[in-house]
C-alpha cells in the first residue's frame, strides 16, 4: 500500500529551549532561515507524501500560520518586486496538504500518534518527529518508504549512538537482514525498549525520529500503559505490535541532526549554513578568522 499521509506530532512543550520556548513553538525556531518544522515538512514534501496531520497543542498556532497562505506579507513582497522572496513564501504554503488535530493533554509521544488515528485510517503512514533534521542525499523519508515497498511491514530509522547516550533513545535488539540491494541496512527488531539504563540496553542501535508504521500500531497504543517518563510510548506499543507482525529497523543514509538540544541545534546550524549556495563562503571564511 501507498504510504500517502505522515503524523508530526508537534504539542511538546521545548523545555530545553527555555527560555526561547516560552512564547513561540520550540519547532519554529530556525536553523539558517527556515524553522525545524519547515525541514520536516519538506523531506516529506520530497519523499512524495501528500498530507501532513500535525498533532498540535496549546500556544503551537504559529505553525499553522507558517504554512497557510500570507496574502498581506505576498502583496508587500509584489509591490516592492521582491519575487524571489515572494515565491519562497508562497512554496512553503503549498508543500502538502495540511490537517492539524490537537493533542489535549501532554502523555507522550505513542499518545499524541494515537490522537491522529480517525485522520490517519486504515492506512499506513510515516511519522517524522522535527527536533531531528537529516540532511540525505535521499530524503529519509523515502529511503524507508522504499523499504516498506519492499517488506509491506513497520520499518523504523536507526543509527548507532555511543553507550551512554542510550538513555536518550528507544534502543532495539535485532539481527541484520541479508538484502543486497539494501547494503547491509537492515535489520529485524526482536526486542525494543524506550531510555534504558545503559548497563541494560540490548545495544546501541538508537530509534531516530522517522517511522513508517502500520495502522496496526493504533490498536496496541489504545492499551498501552504509561512507561518511561510517565507516558504513553511509541516504542513500548511498537514493542507489544512485534508479538503479532516483524518490525524492521533501517540504518538510513544521511546526517542527522539532534536539533531539540542545543549543541545538536547549533551543529546543524553551522553545518546547513556552510552548505547554503548564498552563505557558505563567506562563513566559511569567518570561521577560519575565529581565534579558538
Ligand atoms: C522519542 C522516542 C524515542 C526516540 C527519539 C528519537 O524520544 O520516544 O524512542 O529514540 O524520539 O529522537 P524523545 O526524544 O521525544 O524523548
Amino acid at each position: 500500500m501507498e504510504i500517502r499521509k505522515a503524523v508530526l506530532p508537534v504539542a511538546g512543550l521545548g523545555t530545553r529551549f527555555l527560555p526561547a520556548t516560552k512564547a513561540q513553538p520550540k519547532e519554529m525556531l530556525p536553523v539558517v532561515d527556515k524553522p525545524l518544522v519547515q525541514y520536516a515538512v519538506e523531506e516529506l514534501s520530497s519523499s512524495g507524501i501528500s498530507m501532513a496531520i500535525f498533532v498540535t497543542g496549546r500556544g503551537k498556532d504559529a505553525i499553522e500560520d507558517h504554512f497557510d497562505s500570507s496574502p498581506e506579507l505576498e502583496q508587500m513582497l509584489k509591490g516592492h518586486g521582491k519575487e524571489q522572496l515572494l515565491d519562497q513564501v508562497r512554496s512553503v504554503s503549498s508543500l502538502v496538504q495540511m490537517t492539524y488535530v490537537r493533542q489535549k493533554r501532554p502523555l507522550g509521544l505513542g499518545h499524541a500518534i494515537l490522537v491522529a488515528r480517525e485522520l490517519v485510517g486504515p492506512e499506513p503512514f510515516a511519522v517524522v518527529l522535527s527536533d531531528d533534521v537529516i540532511d540525505a542525499p535521499v530524503p529519509c523519508v523515502r529511503q524507508m518508504m522504499d523499504v516498506f515497498e519492499r517488506y509491506g511491514r513497520s520499518v523504523v530509522a536507526i543509527q548507532q549512538v555511543s553507550r551512554s547516550a542510550v538513555s536518550s533513545y528507544g534502543i532495539i535488539k535485532a539481527e541484520p537482514v541479508p538484502d543486497h540491494n539494501l547494503s547491509g541496512r537492515l535489520y529485524r527488531i526482536t526486542d525494543m525498549v524506550e531510555k534504558p539504563d545503559p548497563r541494560r540496553a540490548p545495544s546501541n542501535l538508537a530509534i531516530i525520529g522517522r517511522y513508517i508504521l502500520t495502522p496496526a500500531v493504533f490498536g496496541e497504543l489504545v492499551s498501552t500503559p504509561r512507561g518511561a517518563g510517565g507516558e504513553i510510548q511509541l516504542t513500548d506499543a511498537l514493542r507489544r505490535l512485534l508479538m503479532k507482525e516483524p518490525i524492521y529497523a533501517y540504518l538510513f543514509e544521511g546526517k542527522r541532526y539532534d536539533a531539540g538540544d542545543k549543541l545538536g541545534f547549533l551543529q546543524a546550524t553551522v553545518e546547513i549554513a556552510l552548505k547554503r549556495p548564498d552563505l557558505g563562503a563567506a562563513f566559511r571564511k569567518y570561521l577560519k578568522g575565529l581565534k579558538m
